[in-house]
């Protein structure tokens, strides 16, 4: 499987010959003016909550690739299926099977609300459990101790995808302590650095990680890497 970064914490996950765009937000974003927006394709959209840095391409990608599938807790997909998008609902601690995979939708410590002010639910996370890997984008979130939970009920993860800018989100130390509850060695750091709050240290934050024998990658947006 392979994931590529375009910004902030837009990924697109290729597993099974599906396209999985995660959080599309990159017209708003300063460091990802090398991105075309129009040029996103993808089968999937899953968005983590409905705040603008995370879906405020959502209905431009959507439009775009008219038969993607948008996969999100029950009041994103009614606010986008009222919309005459095509949507798929779940809630927290379900599976779906889906035509590259299951997905679990799991526990998200975050706040939720569209861009126009109306409900979007609660935050979640993903966990993608593909016959290529097992892969968990943790959304915006807090440490929590539910990520305990993942590896009691999922496939050990190749992959764990977190936010580390601090502000919103935890920061980096309490990423190294969730990549423990995780049983993850290989990190992929989102939501830092797009804008003045969430500026981080790299090399700090790399350090943090390989004190406690772990990996922090740090993608250049448009960067890929094989999982
Ligand atoms: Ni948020
Ligand atoms: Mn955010």
């Amino acid at each position: 499987m392979r994931l590529t970064y375009y910004g902030h914490s837009c990924f697109l996950l290729e597993t099974g010959g599906r396209r999985i765009l995660l959080d599309p937000f990159v017209s708003g974003n300063p460091l990802a003016t090398g991105i075309d927006v129009n040029s996103l394709r993808c089968d999937y959209i899953f968005p983590t909550h409905g705040h603008s840095d995370h879906v405020g391409d959502l209905e431009t990608v959507a439009q775009n690739n008219p038969e993607a599938l948008i996969v999100g807790i029950w009041e994103i997909h009614a606010y986008y299926n009222a919309k005459g998008l095509r949507t798929h609902p779940m809630n927290k601690g379900g599976w779906w099977n889906f035509d590259f995979g299951r997905v679990k939708m799991v526990n998200a410590v975050h706040s939720s609300s569209f861009p126009d002010g109306s409900y979007a639910g609660e935050p979640v996370g993903f966990v993608f459990d593909t016959e290529e890997g097992c892969v968990y984008f943790a959304g915006d979130t807090a440490l929590t101790l539910d990520m305990q939970l993942i590896p009691m009920t999922c496939p050990a993860l190749d992959l764990a995808v977190l936010p580390i800018g601090s502000n919103f989100t935890m920061d980096y130390h309490d990423a190294v302590v969730a990549s423990e509850y995780l049983h993850c060695q290989r990190i992929v750091g989102c939501h830092y650095d797009s804008f003045g709050f969430i500026k981080i240290d790299h090399t700090a934050a790399q350090a943090a990680f390989a004190e406690k024998g772990k990996e922090l990658v740090l993608m250049n947006i448009g960067g890929s890497l094989e999982i």
